[in-house]
């Protein structure tokens, strides 16, 4: 009894440690690696040049840590970016997100207004018909996303937006099983009712949002 209770003390106590000393992040270190690396891909200013590749300047730094931390582990399933985080240590993701979140996001325009009128409606209000929240209660009224696990929406292409959509749907993202993937599932559920109309108004609408 005294050492389960001891035991149960220690474990309180290391995870206590864990969480008042989080690494502090290092800028030379991710400009660096930025550079060499993800530049290519996801512009040195954050601002990725092709539709397919997603922005990450101003995102929340958690949400990047943790993506990068995913894809290294096989949660979130990218056979680019498993590579890409494979040489990635935790102290190294810790300093990327700080870095992408640091800088100015690159404002975008809806490209069909009518589509981006449904988006804003739904964005806004959801479609309590089908179980969709609306989007806004999460990443916020402009999509600026909310730390720490709220990615920015606004200013990201939409292709890129609409594809994860659909990965949420499809079950290839966020259906991690052995409940790794909290924050996936919860973007598991807001999709569940969603239609491919509907998914492609959202995405074109966070495109142009400011
Ligand atoms: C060869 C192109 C390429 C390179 C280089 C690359 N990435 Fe990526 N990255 C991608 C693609 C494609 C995705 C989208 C993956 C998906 O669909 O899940 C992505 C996704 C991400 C995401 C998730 C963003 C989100 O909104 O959820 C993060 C974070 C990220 N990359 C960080 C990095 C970092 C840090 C580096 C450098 C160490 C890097 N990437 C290098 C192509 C690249
Ligand atoms: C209850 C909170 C909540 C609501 C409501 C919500 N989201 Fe999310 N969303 C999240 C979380 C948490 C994540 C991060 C998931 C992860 O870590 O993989 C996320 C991630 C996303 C992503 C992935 C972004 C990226 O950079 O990869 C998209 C796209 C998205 N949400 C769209 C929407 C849309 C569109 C709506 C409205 C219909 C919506 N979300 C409503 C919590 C929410």
């Amino acid at each position: 009894m005294k050492r389960t209770l001891l035991l149960a003390a220690a474990v309180g106590l290391s995870a206590l440690a864990n969480t008042q000393a989080p690494t502090k992040p290092d800028p030379a270190k991710a400009k660096e690696i930025v550079n060499q690396i993800c530049a290519a891909c996801h512009g040195a200013d954050g601002a990725s040049p092709t539709s397919a590749n997603p922005s990450l300047a101003g995102m929340p730094a958690d949400y990047i840590t943790t993506q990068l931390a995913h894809f290294k582990a096989g949660i979130r399933q990218n056979a680019i970016m498993q590579g890409m985080s494979s040489t990635l240590s935790d102290a190294d993701m810790v300093s990327l997100g700080a870095y992408f979140a640091g800088q100015k996001p690159k404002l975008l325009e809806a490209k069909d207004a009518s589509l981006a009128r449904e988006g804003q409606r739904l964005w806004r209000a959801g479609d309590a018909a089908n179980g969709v929240p609306a989007c806004s209660a999460c990443h916020g009224p402009t999509g600026a996303g909310l730390p720490r696990n709220y990615p920015r929406l606004s200013g990201q292409w939409s292709d890129y937006t609409l594809a994860q959509l659909k990965a949420f749907k499809s079950g290839e993202r966020g259906m991690d099983k052995g409940g790794k993937d909290v924050n996936g599932q919860i973007m598991v559920g807001v999709v569940r009712g969603m239609s491919e109309a509907q998914m492609k108004a959202l995405a074109d609408y966070a495109q142009g949002l400011r």
